[in-house]
């Protein structure tokens, strides 16, 4: 695949040692390693290896979603970890043609994710009550290609959830519970509520109150990540791990 005006490339130089770039015209980008010009990139293939201008051999990859989401993402506010995300994905059932709503946006980290998921011909309506973030979000999406796929709504999703007989409803803030009547509403039977929440006892009232609703097939749980260290005879956890994100509840209307 050829590398075009706007695109973003890996430059591999190392273990440890990568970087994203968009690939504009007339650009430079200076590492440690030396330099590299737009130019040296454009019309070149992914996959090649080429030299900075100090001779530092490099190999050029087509990055990936989570790359550029966790790597390349302008953060104004928390933001949901690849490992949670990845489970909120599969157990709401996000897939290509899948309406979700979401709620708030944040720095639309977790929000590319379901677009890049919901793509061709689904739709995320995503709220949120700050202008600034939407923006960000904006920004960030559009770095994908993923904003087609994005309705921004800024709106108090405790107001309420415009949209009706949607697939999942993905709460991250700070008071779901405030929101799951409306959430209800708004899914469709069979359609998947999701809520992250850093604090337990938001996860005692959240399902307190899905129960309460009607909600059907509660579950609360944590996702723990443990990277290793991979050396013949060594072999061991990371000495450092995220101790910490969140919890999940998931929950179905029946
Ligand atoms: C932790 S951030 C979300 C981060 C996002 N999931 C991500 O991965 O980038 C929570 C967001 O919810 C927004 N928010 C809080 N209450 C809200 C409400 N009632 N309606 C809409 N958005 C709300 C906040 O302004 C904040 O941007």
């Amino acid at each position: 695949m050829m590398i075009r005006e706007g695109d973003l490339a890996l430059l591999y130089f190392g273990e440890g040692r990568h970087y994203i770039v968009r690939i504009t015209r007339g650009s430079t980008y200076s590492f440690n390693e030396g330099i590299v010009r737009a130019e040296d990139l454009l019309g070149r293939c992914y996959g090649r290896t080429l030299r900075t201008h100090i001779g530092v051999e490099y190999k050029v990859m087509k990055p990936s979603l989570l790359d550029v989401v966790y790597g390349k993402f302008e953060r104004r506010t928390q933001v949901i970890y690849p490992k949670d995300a990845a489970l909120i994905a599969l157990k709401a059932g996000v897939g290509p043609g899948s309406r979700v709503v979401e709620a708030g946006t944040g720095s639309g980290c977790l929000t590319a994710v379901l677009a890049y998921l919901v793509r061709p011909d689904g739709t995320i309506y995503t709220y949120e009550v700050r202008r600034e973030f939407i923006e960000v979000a904006r920004r960030n999406l559009r770095m994908l290609g993923l904003e087609e796929y994005v309705v921004f709504k800024e709106a108090d999703v405790k107001s309420g959830i415009e949209e009706r007989d949607v697939d999942a409803v993905v709460l991250d803030l700070a008071e779901p519970w405030a929101v799951l009547r409306h959430a209800y509403s708004s899914l469709r039977s069979g359609g998947v509520l999701a809520c992250f929440l850093p604090t337990i006892n938001q996860v005692e009232r959240t399902v307190e109150e899905a129960r309460r609703i009607g909600f059907v097939m509660i579950e609360a749980e944590e996702v723990l990540e443990r990277k290793y260290k991979v050396r013949r005879g060594e072999t061991r956890p990371e000495l450092r791990m995220v101790g910490h994100t969140g919890y999940l509840v998931f929950a179905r209307k029946p």
